[in-house]
């Protein structure tokens, strides 16, 4: 029997993305749909997706929202993208700007979009069994459901999912934020229910009162629970982890297909990688003024230039990486001084590496498709797509053995041949660059080996197909079994 689950997120692709959240937001909805149930998505509407796609959208039509002193119109906007409903929250002064987030008065803005999203459901007459809320950018909507609607039971009837996608970002607010911008009173500061150092938590609303949390890998689920992980929420985790799912993420396997993909030079599958690769690796190489040579071992990076992604490991031995006979390509936009340490790389390594700094989805697709190497060795990572999309294009994956990225990366056994990429344990670059040195001499002296690799990654499944069947179950859980 089918659910009807309202996703809400501050990002989703096909429209908008920063991360991996919106890959997630773009396809877990999607799976859900094939399998029958009813499934909608709603985000803020930013500048960018008006660009792209004003002229799409069907207009719905304009309510006032209120929200503590908050009183302004939100307008809704609709469109469905393979069989799942998008919504859209038209705010001009809130979320026509250039970037999504990070601006002092985020808190405002998101309890705007928050309660206009709760506020739609009534306005559209749509009544989901479940709100699946992501992140700190919706965690305070099963509260605001619950306290905001009290004389409502369609409101008290919806229960709520609450996925944890990166523990670091929590939407930490002052406390006045309670009665002006949400409409709450003190209680839920004074009960410590919502209350994080002396201000409130949007992601500890989440945490405190969604009927379950979700997050995106077993290994994170147990991580966060640990002080080390936890980022002063494990105690509060810990006393919810009965309700805790680690459930990994997949990726859209129709955008992410090396034989379809029309952003390649040359489409491949497992049976003709070789060619395939070489193919793209020439174009790549071409393309960013690389030396030609389809024979060296190409290493790849896609990522967001921040602490979170090792990315320091990397820059502080790009000396002993660039003497290796290798090329690396490095895709990413982030902290100053990792955009500054990538520049000066490729000063000093003129055709043998090259830093695009920025963000470039069409190019990300190339360089998962022209490399052999992918390397990803994270401090932490809740999940990781790009480990995904490179094992799907059928790039090594080298990463540190935390969250989803131990989960997905089965480290290469040199004696039984089994696995789909390198890893290493201890936060220290010494080990990522022997195992770099490591991956290197396997992908000249071990040809079979890395072929055996290439080919277990590329068969491995990255799709949602299982992944989505789990928070199936989960829905089912929380609200009756289909038979019940
Ligand atoms: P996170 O969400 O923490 O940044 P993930 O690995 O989950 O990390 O997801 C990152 C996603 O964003 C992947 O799909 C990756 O390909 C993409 N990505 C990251 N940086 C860039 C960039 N500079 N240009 C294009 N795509 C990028
Ligand atoms: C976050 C995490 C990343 C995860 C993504 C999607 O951005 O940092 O590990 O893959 O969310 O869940």
């Amino acid at each position: 029997m089918s659910r009807s689950v309202l996703f809400v997120a501050g990002e989703a692709l096909p429209f908008i993305k920063t991360g991996g959240l919106a890959d997630v937001v773009g396809a877990l909805p999607k799976a859900l749909a094939k399998r029958g149930h009813d499934v909608r998505v709603v985000i803020p509407l930013y500048k960018k997706v008006i660009e792209k796609f004003y002229d799409q959208l069907e207009r719905i039509g304009t309510i006032q929202v209120h929200s503590g002193w908050i009183d302004q119109p939100a307008t809704y906007y609709t469109k469905t993208v393979d069989g799942v409903v998008y919504y859209f929250i038209e705010h001009q002064y809130y979320f026509e700007r250039d970037s999504l987030y990070g601006y002092d008065d985020d808190g405002e803005r998101f309890a705007f979009f928050q309660r206009a999203v709760l506020d739609m459901i009534y306005f559209i007459d749509w009544w989901p069994n479940i709100i699946h809320s992501n992140d700190w950018q919706t965690g305070m909507i099963p509260l605001m459901a619950h306290a905001c609607y009290a004389d409502d039971y369609r409101y008290q009837q919806i229960k709520h999912v609450y996925t944890i996608h990166n523990l670091a970002f929590q939407g930490n607010f002052g406390v006045d934020m309670m009665p002006s911008c949400l409409g709450l009173d003190y209680s839920y500061f004074d009960n410590g229910s919502i209350k994080f150092d002396s201000g409130i938590s949007f992601m500890k609303a989440g945490i405190v009162y969604a009927d379950k949390i979700t997050t995106v890998s077993p290994t994170y689920a147990n991580e966060i629970l640990t002080e080390t992980y936890g980022e002063k929420m494990d105690a509060v985790l810990r006393y919810r982890r009965e309700d805790l799912w680690g459930i990994v993420n997949g990726i859209d396997t129709v955008t992410w297909d090396p034989k379809t993909d029309p952003l390649l030079a040359k489409n491949y599958t497992v049976r003709n990688y070789q060619s395939g690769k070489k193919a793209n690796k020439k174009a790549l190489q071409e393309e960013l003024g690389l030396e030609q040579n389809e024979d060296v071992m190409m290493i790849g990076l896609v990522s967001r230039l921040t602490n979170q992604k090792g990315i320091y490991l990397i820059t502080d031995r790009l000396q002993e990486i660039l003497g290796l006979d290798v090329q690396f390509v490095v895709l990413g936009t982030g902290e100053t001084n990792a955009e500054n340490a990538f520049k000066w790389m490729e000063s000093e390594y003129k055709g043998k590496a090259v830093f695009y700094c920025g963000y470039n989805e069409e190019l990300a697709h190339r360089i998962y498709a022209g490399c052999d190497l992918f390397l990803m060795p994270s401090l932490y990572e809740p999940c990781g797509i790009g480990q995904l999309n490179a094992m799907r294009y059928g790039s090594l994956p080298l990463v540190r053995e935390t969250g989803g990225l131990k989960d997905t990366v089965q480290p290469f056994n040199q004696y039984t041949g089994e696995g789909t990429g390198f890893s290493f344990w201890a936060v220290n670059a010494d080990d990522m660059v022997y195992t770099l040195r490591w991956a290197t001499e396997q992908y000249y002296n071990n040809k079979p080996g890395w072929k055996g690799l290439v080919k277990n990654a590329m068969n491995k499944d990255v799709s949602w197909e299982a992944s989505a069947g789990i928070y199936e179950e989960l829905y089912y859980t929380i609200c009756n079994w289909p038979d019940q």
